[in-house]
């Protein structure tokens, strides 16, 4: 359902600036898309004079951006808005003003019904409108509680407020940049399609600004961000199409970004112009989150995944043979209904056959409205529980191979935050690793030259090269 907008005016100088500015806290859960999409809303609500803050206690505004993938996800947000409306109760009490929002997928997904369960919420929006955030807050102090979960026909992303320099600087040297959304795949496990709507792709000229800007501000490396990311496709300067590869071409040209980085890719949609970009941009980092969910050509087709474990395995050699450093992470999911013995060692077999640098791996979650959820044969719990404890065990038996593989090389690493011992910094490595180094004379965004020394639980430890 599409309605009829007015953007209301935003207040003016004297209202914005004013000293009792009001603070928001915002709780995001879920993907990395989140957390860019926290940043816009934080964006946005600044406007109107909500400065972001880290504790909770303070805030004048709670909003919980939520993530809908798996049913855990989806419970945990309903049991902080429990503890939510004893905290409105209190400031109530007070006399203070507190409010409600939920914003991200479970918004999307549940709408209306937020409000029936948690009648102390003020504010249910969406993932495609959350530009129209401090309109849907003015509306709620008027005593209204508002739902915005349409599709929004005007771009969200038109609407973001110019990100200034010293927020960007605040933010530190990595940054997230959204250029697509949505997903047209419909995996049958999926609820993205649903939540996020279908695939749509910014342009060119609009994400190459972003580039520019973050750039500007002391940003040194920059994830792309999409669902589906590598379907991403766009018209070049000469209306010619543009495939991700392409963009990352033209973005590897910024003067001052460093590194580059796409997040998540489906296999289907690796083409040759992204692997040539793997293999011909250093800028581009040797990392590739590219999930496989099953090994099983039985279950890849019912997860209506389009492709076979044949398939996936000769395309990362591909990807291998043009760029031989190339770290692999990716996506599992483990007992999918009619998930057998058989199909699970399948999987196994490909893991063993890629050597994951990184991975992800969940029990099957039926997710209500999916085609997976019609399905008959679901495993039962302790089957998903005992395959996924086999499954984590490989895959961290890899990651730490990989990490102690690592030992002894030379590597780039860009500083990005303060150690916990003084002189000390923590860096990020071209295959995404967190590096503890004495640094004392580096700054942060700096990219030093460091011999890894050693391993530990979950990062590594270097000394200036
Ligand atoms: N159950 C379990 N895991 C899921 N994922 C997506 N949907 C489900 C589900 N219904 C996992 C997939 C995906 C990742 C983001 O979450 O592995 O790649
Ligand atoms: Fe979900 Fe990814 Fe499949 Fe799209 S490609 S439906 S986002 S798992």
């Amino acid at each position: 359902m599409t309605q009829k907008h007015v953007l209301l005016p935003v207040p003016d100088a004297a209202v914005r600036d004013g000293a009792n500015s009001r603070k928001v806290f915002i709780k995001t859960y879920g993907c990395q898309m989140n957390v860019y999409d926290s940043g816009r809303m934080a964006d946005a609500l600044a406007r109107d004079g909500y400065q972001p803050t880290e504790d909770m206690q303070e805030a004048d505004l709670v909003l919980l951006n939520t993530c809908h993938i798996r049913e855990k996800a989806a419970e945990k947000v309903y049991s902080a808005l429990g503890r939510l409306r004893d905290m409105k109760k209190q400031r109530a009490a007070e006399g203070r003003e507190f409010m409600i929002g939920v914003t991200g997928c479970v918004a999307q997904a549940e709408g209306e019904e937020i409000l029936r369960r948690a009648p102390s919420v003020d504010v249910v929006v969406g993932p495609q409108t959350y530009h129209r955030l401090p309109e849907a807050l003015r509306r709620a102090k008027g005593g209204e509680r508002v739902v915005e979960t349409d599709y929004a026909i005007e771009d969200k992303f038109e609407y973001l407020p110019d990100t200034d320099k010293a927020k960007i600087r605040a933010r530190g040297v990595t940054a997230f940049l959204t250029v697509q959304e949505g997903c047209d795949k419909f995996c049958t496990f999926c609820v993205v399609p649903y939540t996020r709507g279908s695939e749509v792709s910014r342009p060119v000229s609009q994400i190459v600004d972003e580039a520019m800007k973050l750039v500007d501000g002391g940003v040194r490396e920059i994830t792309l961000l999409g669902q589906n990311v590598n379907a991403w496709h766009g018209a070049g300067p000469k209306g010619e199409e543009w495939s991700l590869g392409d963009l990352l071409y033209r973005l590897a040209a910024i003067p001052g970004l460093a590194r580059l980085r796409y997040t998540t890719s489906h296999p289907r949609d690796m083409d040759d112009r992204l692997i040539e970009a793997h293999r011909d941009l250093r800028t581009l980092m040797p990392y590739l989150h590219l999930p496989v969910q099953s090994g099983s050509d039985r279950i890849l087709k019912a997860m209506n995944r389009r492709h076979t474990a044949a398939e996936y395995l000769s395309l990362i050699e591909r990807i291998r043979s043009m760029r031989p450093d190339i770290a692999m992470s990716g996506d599992f999911i483990v007992g999918f209904p009619g998930e057998t013995d058989a199909d699970f060692e399948d999987t196994l077999r490909v893991v063993e056959a890629v050597r994951y640098a990184q991975a992800f791996s969940f029990k099957y979650s039926t997710r209500p409205g999916t085609p997976g959820a019609e399905l008959d044969d679901q495993v039962p719990e302790a089957v998903k529980a005992e395959r996924l404890e086999r499954l984590q065990a490989l895959l961290l038996k890899q990651q730490h191979e990989f990490a102690e593989s690592c030992v002894g090389k030379v590597i780039d690493l860009l500083l990005e935050k303060p150690g916990r011992m003084p002189g000390q910094l923590i860096g990020r490595s071209p295959w995404l690793q967190s590096v503890n180094v004495d640094a004392k004379t580096s700054r942060i965004g700096d990219i030093i030259s460091v011999r890894i020394t050693g391993t530990g639980p979950n990062s590594l430890f270097a000394e200036v090269a």
